[in-house]
C-alpha cells in the first residue's frame, strides 16, 4: 500500500498530450498562462508558476532585498527549503517555536524573538493549517517586518474565506507530486498586491536575469542580461499536467477531506493509550486542505511500536520533520528560542497516516482494519 500516489486522470493525459503535440515545451507557454490565471483568480492575487515552492520561496527572500546579517524569524519545525531561501538571501535564521495544536508557528513567541535586525517572518503552515494567521499580519505589519508564508502544503486552505498564501506580502505553493495537486515538480509564487519594480525583479529573475518577458510583449526591441537572475520557469508541459489537476482538484480533494474526516472521527470514538493528540482534533481558525493526518505519541518507544505494527499491516506511517535547529546544517545557526523541546520531542512521536485523494475504498478499509488491530494490540 502507498503513503501517497499521484495519479494522472483523463484529462491530465489529454491535457499532456495536447501540449506534447503543440511543441511548446519550454517554459512561459499556453499552459503555464492559463495556470496562472486560473491560480490568479482562485487565489485573488497575482502569480509566477515556477519549478519548485523551493525556488519560489528563494524569490520571495530575494523580494525581501536583506542586508548582510538581517534577521528571518522562521519555526525550526520546518522544511529546509526555508532556511536556505534566507540564507541565499543574505539573511540568517532565528528559530521560533511552534504550538502543538496545529503545529504552526507560535505567534505568542514572536515579541520576545524581535530584535533590531529583524526584518521578516516566515511562517509555514503545516499540514495546510494556519495559526492566528490574521494576528500574525497585524504584528508584522505593525513592527514594519515582512510576512512570508509557506504555503507548500495549504493550496485549498482558506481561513475566512481568503485563501492562506494570501495574508502575508510573499507566499510560495507546492505542486510536488506529493502536494494535494501535483505535477511531479512545481511551485508558485503569490504576491497579493504586487507595484511595478517587484513584478519587474521577479520577471527578469525567472527568465535567467533577463527582459525577455518584456522583448515578448513587443516592449523592448532586444532583450539583455538586466539583472541577477536564474532559471525558474516550469516546462509547459508540466503545466498542462497541473492545468488538467487543478480543474479537477476541488472534487478529488472532497475525497482526500473524507477520508480525514474519517480518520478524525475513529480517533475521536477510539481511545488508545499514550494517544497525546491528533491533527483536526481541536476546531482550527482553517477551512483547510486536509493534507495530512498525524498523531502526536507520548513517547518515542510508543510512535515507533505504532509505525512497527501499521507496517506489519502494510501500511506505511511516517514520522515528518527533522527539527531544523539540530540538523547537521541548522546547528551552526544558534539564534532563536532558548527551548524547543517540543520539536525535538515530536521528531520523534508524530506520526503521519497515508492520505490521498485516490485512495480506493479497498486501502481505506485496510487502514481501519490495522487500526483495530493495533490497538488491540496495543492495550495486550
Ligand atoms: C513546508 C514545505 N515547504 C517547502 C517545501 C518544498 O517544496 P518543493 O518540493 O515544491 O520545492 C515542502 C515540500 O515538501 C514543504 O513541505
Amino acid at each position: 500500500m502507498d503513503f501517497s500516489r499521484i495519479r494522472a486522470s483523463e484529462k491530465m493525459r489529454e491535457l499532456l498530450w495536447e501540449s506534447l503535440e503543440g511543441g511548446h515545451w519550454h517554459g512561459r507557454g499556453p499552459y503555464t498562462k492559463e495556470v496562472e490565471r486560473l491560480l490568479s483568480e482562485r487565489l485573488n492575487a497575482s502569480v509566477w508558476m515556477t519549478t519548485s515552492c523551493t525556488h519560489a520561496l528563494e524569490l520571495a527572500l530575494r523580494l525581501c532585498h536583506l542586508a548582510d546579517g538581517d534577521e528571518v524569524i522562521l519555526p525550526s519545525y520546518a522544511f529546509p527549503s526555508v532556511a536556505n531561501a534566507v540564507l541565499m538571501a543574505n539573511g540568517t535564521i532565528r528559530y521560533a517555536p511552534i504550538e502543538p495544536v496545529t503545529g504552526c508557528l507560535d505567534v505568542d513567541a514572536l515579541p520576545g524573538l524581535v530584535t533590531e535586525r529583524t526584518k521578516a517572518v516566515l511562517v509555514v503552515h503545516y499540514g495546510g493549517q494556519s495559526h492566528q494567521i490574521r494576528e500574525l499580519a497585524t504584528f508584522c505589519r505593525q513592527n514594519h517586518l515582512f510576512l512570508i508564508e509557506d504555503a507548500a502544503q495549504a493550496f485549498g486552505s482558506t481561513v475566512d474565506g481568503r485563501a492562506l498564501g494570501t495574508f502575508g506580502d510573499f507566499s510560495a505553493i507546492s505542486f510536488h507530486g506529493t502536494k494535494n495537486v501535483g505535477c511531479g515538480e512545481g511551485g508558485a509564487l503569490v504576491i497579493r498586491q504586487p507595484d511595478s519594480q517587484q513584478r519587474e525583479m521577479i520577471e527578469s529573475y525567472l527568465e535567467k536575469g533577463t527582459n525577455r518577458l518584456s522583448f515578448e510583449r513587443q516592449q523592448v526591441s532586444h532583450y539583455e542580461w538586466t539583472s541577477l537572475g536564474s532559471s525558474l520557469v516550469p516546462s509547459d508541459l508540466l503545466m498542462a499536467l497541473l492545468y488538467g489537476g487543478l480543474q479537477e482538484f476541488d472534487e478529488n480533494n472532497a475525497l482526500r477531506k473524507n477520508i480525514y474526516e474519517r480518520y478524525v472521527r475513529y480517533f475521536q470514538e477510539n481511545s488508545f493509550s499514550g494517544l497525546e493528540r491528533f491533527s483536526g482534533q481541536i476546531e482550527s481558525e482553517t477551512t483547510h486542505n486536509a493534507h495530512l493526518f498525524w498523531l502526536v505519541w507520548k513517547d518515542a518507544f510508543l510512535a515507533q511500536k505504532f509505525i512497527d505494527l501499521m507496517r506489519e499491516r502494510n501500511i506505511p506511517c511516517y514520522p515528518h520533520f527533522y527539527p531544523l535547529h539540530l540538523s547537521k546544517m541548522g546547528k551552526r545557526f544558534r539564534l532563536g528560542h532558548e527551548d524547543l523541546w517540543y520539536e525535538e520531542q515530536i521528531k520523534d512521536t508524530l506520526v503521519r497516516l497515508p492520505l490521498f485523494s485516490s485512495m480506493s475504498q479497498s486501502e481505506v478499509d485496510m487502514v481501519f482494519v490495522a487500526l483495530e488491530e493495533v490497538r488491540e494490540d496495543f492495550y495486550g
